[in-house]
């Protein structure tokens, strides 16, 4: 049968939410990860270091005990960030980033960003420390397609700040075109990006033809298949540009299968076999460390993991639906069906 080892991976975009969600949240991802970047929009967001690491503490206390787990926080990108942050952020040993979300553009995203150069003079300073800015890349306009919104981002939001910032560390979180990975190769090594499970495995006919899915449904939407041909081809490239961030999202079935159902998608249980399915898919198994277990925590500047997981080639079915914050329930990514790959 055919096995893989590799170094434990991080995870460097996951939604944990807070309260009875983490009973949840936290086992399944330490499971399979050393770390992961926690992603701050809860509600209230958490926007300063201290509320970071206070957040850092109710997550650590859902640990499972035997694993070792590190959270590595963010703050929440606000219109009233102040400059003097980021040096806290630089001396904190938590605290690596700072997410900005364009108001408006996703999930809890209300408390986000208006207008990016209201807040250059934050981001003078990220860019001083070298402290990363994170960014869901999706310009908010009413009037722009939902299937443009990632590449105008890119023209109108993205190519100015990196004239005005050249040596700004950002990472372009959940790309989801062709355009945003031909953005990311077009720049030094301070600009990188994140790309999930989902964007790798699937594109919008999984999400549209024969009913709409809505367990499918998240922000970057799916694209068309080709640019999950050239996200695939990026991920297992061996380029250090491109690491792994699953955007594990979790809401609740209820919210999910609504009439306005929320955005995201919940593949923390499996997300290194989901991961390992895509790379295999089109040959690349061997590249799967790398994009798992080098290069985030390389661009991160921490040091890499030391033990190793092992990964069989046997069938394993997505379990149909788990529990979720006390009596409800929340349906994973590729619920029900059988992927190859399997963590021992
Ligand atoms: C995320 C969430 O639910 O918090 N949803 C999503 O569709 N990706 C927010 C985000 O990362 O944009
Ligand atoms: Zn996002
Ligand atoms: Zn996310």
């Amino acid at each position: 049968m055919e096995t893989i080892t590799l170094l434990q991976p991080d995870d460097w975009h996951a939604h944990l939410r807070d309260g009875s969600a983490l009973k949840r949240t936290v086992p399944d991802l330490a499971k399979q990860f050393a770390r992961a970047i926690c992603m701050p929009n809860l509600v209230p967001p958490v926007k300063t270091v201290d509320e970071a690491l206070a957040y850092r503490e109710r997550i650590l206390a859902h640990v499972p005990q035997g694993l070792h787990f590190d959270p590595r926080m963010v703050l929440y990108f606000t219109d009233q960030t102040s400059p003097d942050e980021v040096a806290k952020i630089h001396a904190s040993d938590y605290v690596n980033a700072i997410k900005l979300y364009p108001a408006g553009a996703t999930t809890n995203s209300d408390n986000g960003v208006s207008d990016i150069r209201k807040v250059y003079a934050v981001i003078e300073q990220l860019e001083e420390y070298q402290v990363p800015l994170l960014l869901h890349g999706e310009v908010t306009h009413q009037h722009i397609d939902i299937f443009d919104r990632e590449k105008r981002f890119l023209d109108e939001v993205l190519t100015p700040l990196l004239r005005q910032f050249p040596k700004l560390k950002l990472v372009l979180e959940h790309i989801t075109t062709s355009e945003a990975a031909t953005f990311v190769l077009e720049y030094d090594r301070n600009v990188a990006a994140t790309i999930t499970p989902q964007h790798l495995l699937f594109n919008r006919n999984d999400l549209l033809v024969g009913g709409v899915k809505p367990h499918f449904y998240c922000l970057p939407i799916l694209k068309r298949q080709s640019h999950q041909q050239t996200l695939l081809e990026v991920a297992t490239s061996g380029n250090p540009k491109f690491f792994l961030g699953t955007d594990s999202a979790p809401h609740a079935r209820h919210a999910k299968e609504n009439a306005c159902g929320c955005a995201g998608c919940y593949s923390a249980p499996t997300a290194i076999e989901l991961y390992a399915q895509a790379f295999d898919q089109v040959g690349k198994i061997e590249r799967l460390e790398g994009f798992a277990s080098h290069f985030g925590a390389d661009f991160y500047g921490l040091p890499r993991n030391e033990n190793s997981i092992t990964l069989v080639k046997e069938d394993q079915v997505i379990p149909t639906a788990l529990d979720y914050l006390d009596g409800e329930q929340i349906i994973p990514l590729y619920a029900g069906q059988t992927i190859a790959w399997r963590k021992v």
